[in-house]
């Protein structure tokens, strides 16, 4: 039986990326996204022509109030497309970022930074978890910049920071039902993030490149094949851990 993943935030970006190499890996994927459904439709596409079956349902993972609706639309998704009452992987992609110096940084974007990364984060998970299977896995995305600090990320990092040891909580919690939880922590990649900031400004990607061990900034094939080797079968003895995805980054 394939196993299923969910993934938050998979209509572009390392979302998108990992939920294609899921299913490049065998894996069937449940695609979220919160406002843009053609993207999403767009991945679901590709997954079915790779011969797994994929499904989109929208989800603002920053509207807690919203989380009971989305899961009775995720159950009603994994009754009519996969006859089950459970998925198997849940990877907590979501996310945005807000940079600012402290001194210049809103209560606005504060608290929508934890909103999304780790409100939602916690929130989300704890909803999922009783149609999480026994012997499943979580992912939470977390950031280069929880090991190394630049001006002008501080609430980003720290809300980071905060998903590194919920990720520990998780895996100490849901250990004894056999669910793996780990940190991806990626180094700068080249996606729209941050206004595509590191994609599109030569100057930041050729300083960002120049701290890495292996001399260029990342690339979303770089991030989604990894987590998908995380959650294979065989990568089964692994939790609890922070995994820097950098290229080695000011190491
Ligand atoms: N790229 C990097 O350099 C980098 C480095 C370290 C960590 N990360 C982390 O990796 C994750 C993905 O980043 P990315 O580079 O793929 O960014 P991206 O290209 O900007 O894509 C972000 C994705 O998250 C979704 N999203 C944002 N806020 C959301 C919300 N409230 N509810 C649901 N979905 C939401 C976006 O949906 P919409 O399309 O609707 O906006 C989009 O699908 C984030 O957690 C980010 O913090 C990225």
């Amino acid at each position: 039986m394939s196993k299923i993943a969910l993934v938050t935030g998979a209509n572009r970006g390392l979302g998108r990326n990992t939920a294609l190499a899921i299913a490049k890996s065998g894996g069937d994927v449940i695609v979220t996204y919160r406002s843009n459904a053609g993207q999403a439709q767009e991945v679901v596409t590709l997954i079915r022509e790779m011969g797994r079956q994929a499904v989109a349902l929208p989800l603002d993972v920053a509207d807690t109030a919203s989380i009971p609706a989305f899961v009775e639309s995720l159950r009603s998704e994994l009754r009519n497309t996969w006859g089950r009452d459970s998925f198997d992987h849940l990877v907590n992609n979501a996310g945005h970022g807000e940079f600012a110096l402290i001194d210049e940084t809103t209560e606005a974007q504060f608290d929508g930074l934890f909103a999304v990364h780790v409100k939602g984060v916690f929130f989300l998970a704890k909803a999922l978890l009783p149609h999480l299977a026994d012997g499943g896995r979580i992912v939470n995305l977390s950031s280069g910049l929880t090991r190394i600090s630049f001006p002008g990320f501080a609430a980003y990092s720290a809300a980071k920071a905060a998903v590194e040891m919920l990720t520990v909580y998780m895996a100490r919690e849901f250990g004894a039902r056999g669910i793996a939880v780990n940190t991806v922590a990626p180094g700068a990649i080249e996606t729209d993030f941050g206004g595509g900031l590191v994609r599109d400004n030569a100057e930041v990607n050729a300083q960002f490149a120049g701290m890495t061990a292996l001399g260029r900034v990342g690339l979303p094939d770089d991030i989604g094949p990894m987590i998908a080797s995380l959650l294979r079968d065989d990568n089964r003895w692994v939790t609890a851990q922070r995994i820097e995805v950098s290229g080695g980054q000011t190491i």
